[in-house]
């Protein structure tokens, strides 16, 4: 499937159980909690002296529910920034090509179309947690940041607002790109090639979903959609090679 030998963070998580149903092999390995601890120093050494891998994905983090990070910060704090730092400093130590799973919420969800260099503004704690993740990601130079605007399939809420926009991008989707763009540096976005109301793209999987507004709930971005022309030209290369 592919010669790079990569560690994965966080093997258990909803994303990485589906990316290891297609990306696997004997140079891929997918760590559980107990095999590789973000959060213990040495658990991450002896993973990382044994596998000897080139590249690390890392996907460990605390993401569900997004509430969480608004009443447990420590918790928030730890996972995303201190845990995300340990990988950092111990891929920089060992050169290790690093990817970092962040989100597009880390754009201030009010205009849409957010292309890489645009300013930040995190539209919640999570989405802050992920950014201070990039922050020690993007001191090193051997590291991609992917933005991503992924979601699952079907759509899981009962609801979906008919004046929020985005363009998500389901797992199985990112888990066809992922291994393409494993050589890529600096930050990329990755959506969908379609911008649209959350419920417009909900009912397509989930036909019963109600619409809501933004105005029956607290500070839900109107639009987080992110531009991938940045995406698209790497995989057009990628093809025309
Ligand atoms: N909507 C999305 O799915 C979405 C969108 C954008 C970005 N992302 C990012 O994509 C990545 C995967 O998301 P996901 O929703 O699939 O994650 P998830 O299902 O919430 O799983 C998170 C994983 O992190 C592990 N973890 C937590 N603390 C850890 C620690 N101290 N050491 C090692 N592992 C630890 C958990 O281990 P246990 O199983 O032991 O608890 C769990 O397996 C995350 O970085 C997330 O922020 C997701």
């Amino acid at each position: 499937m592919t010669n790079k030998k990569i560690v994965i963070t966080g093997g258990n998580s909803r994303f990485g159980r589906e990316l290891s149903k297609s990306f696997f092999g004997k140079n891929i390995i997918y760590t559980s909690r107990k095999q590789l601890d973000i959060l213990d120093t040495k658990s991450i050494d002896n993973c990382l002296n044994k596998y000897k891998p080139n590249y690390l994905i890392h996907l460990a983090s605390l993401s569900r529910p997004m509430i969480m990070h608004e009443k447990d910060i420590k918790l928030s704090i730890d996972t995303n920034i201190i845990g995300t730092a340990n990988i950092v400093k111990k891929c920089s130590d060992k050169n290790i090509k690093l990817i970092y799973f962040s989100t597009n919420y880390v754009y201030p969800g009010i205009n849409g179309n957010y292309h890489e260099d645009d300013p930040l503004k995190p539209v919640n704690n999570y989405a802050w947690s992920k950014l201070g993740g990039e922050a020690s990601v993007k001191l090193y130079k051997n590291s991609l940041i992917l933005r991503l605007a992924m979601t699952e399939f079907p759509f899981i809420h009962n609801k979906a607002f008919k004046d929020a926009k985005n363009n998500f991008i389901y797992r199985k989707d990112v888990i066809e790109i992922l291994p393409k763009i494993l050589d890529e540096k600096g930050i990329i976005n990755i959506g969908s090639n379609k911008s649209e109301s959350i419920y417009s793209f909900a009912k397509k999987s989930k036909p019963d979903v109600k619409p809501i507004s933004r105005k029956d709930s607290k500070n839900f971005p109107k639009d987080s959609s992110v531009n991938i022309k940045k995406l698209r030209d790497i995989l057009k290369k990628k093809i025309k090679k």
